[in-house]
């Protein structure tokens, strides 16, 4: 694609529950091969913002384009097919099978969605691109594990694996190193690191020093409105967001 246009836009998204607003007309951009932070305090709409993205829940009002196309009013399995993956959402791990079934079940997932007929179970082509998929993040020699068996670090690592199956284009991973050591943060993030720049990714993250190594740019959520965008240095200076982070005195 030359001329590429941005790869996710919406405008005036909003979603209520009841009388509360949880997202409140969010006007946002992301553009292709950006890795993209989203934080804000807890409850700030984040997820609520990721899983109408996604297509788990409806918009109370506004518009998302995905890859210039209106995907608004599209059901989950076809936005994901479209090439939108939610990591930790879109599929789920089974963990007393091993790495390469959980991989192909994946892929066997995607290609059912793609042809009803299509099945990868036994076929060669089928592990040859489930072998790929645990290269490119770095699970190769766990392929025969059960899934129980692994590290807590690798076992997010196979779930990111599972979301890459379908070889989006956009990866949204919501608060990917929650519950990691350091040493299991790190490699997350590493592995992030690498898909930076191949796929277009946005990353809600708590951890501060994580989301302000890895992303390009920050947007910043507070009571389900954008109180500001800019490079980690910029978010870091704003005032408005150390007060949100800082200036409540808890
Ligand atoms: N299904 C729902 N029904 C009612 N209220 C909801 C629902 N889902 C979310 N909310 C509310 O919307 C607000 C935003 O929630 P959301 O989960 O999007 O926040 P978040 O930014 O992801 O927070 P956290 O950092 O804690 O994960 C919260 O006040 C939450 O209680
Ligand atoms: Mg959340």
């Amino acid at each position: 694609m030359s001329d590429a246009g941005p790869v996710l836009r919406t405008e005036g998204l909003r979603k209520s529950f009841g009388g509360f607003v949880a997202v409140d007309g969010v006007d946002f951009e992301l553009a292709p091969g950006e890795l993209r932070g989203l934080i804000g305090p807890n409850g700030a709409g984040k997820t609520t913002f990721f899983n109408m993205l996604s297509g788990m829940l409806d918009p109370s009002q506004g518009t998302i384009w995905f890859k210039g196309e209106d995907i608004t009013d599209m059901p989950p399995h076809r936005i994901t097919r479209q090439g939108m993956s939610l990591a930790f959402q879109i599929t789920s791990v089974f963990p007393d099978m091993t790495v390469m079934e959980n991989v192909l079940g994946a892929l066997n997932g995607q290609k059912a969605a793609l042809n009803p007929l299509g099945s990868y179970a036994g076929d060669v082509e089928g592990k040859r691109r489930a072998m790929e998929i645990l290269t490119r993040v770095g699970l190769e020699d766990n392929a025969d594990a059960t899934v129980e068996n692994l590290s807590h670090g690798d076992q997010k690592v196979l779930e990111i694996a599972l979301a890459l199956a379908g070889d989006p284009d956009l990866l949204l991973l919501d608060e990917p190193t929650a519950g990691l050591s350091a040493s299991e943060t790190r490699q997350v993030t590493g592995l992030l690191e690498e898909l930076h720049g191949e796929i277009t990714i946005m990353l809600i993250e708590h951890d501060m020093d994580v989301v302000m190594r890895l992303a390009d740019t920050l947007t910043v959520l507070h009571n389900g409105q954008v109180i500001a965008e800019g490079t980690p240095d910029e978010i870091r200076e704003n005032e408005q967001v150390k007060e949100v982070y800082f200036g409540r005195g808890h």
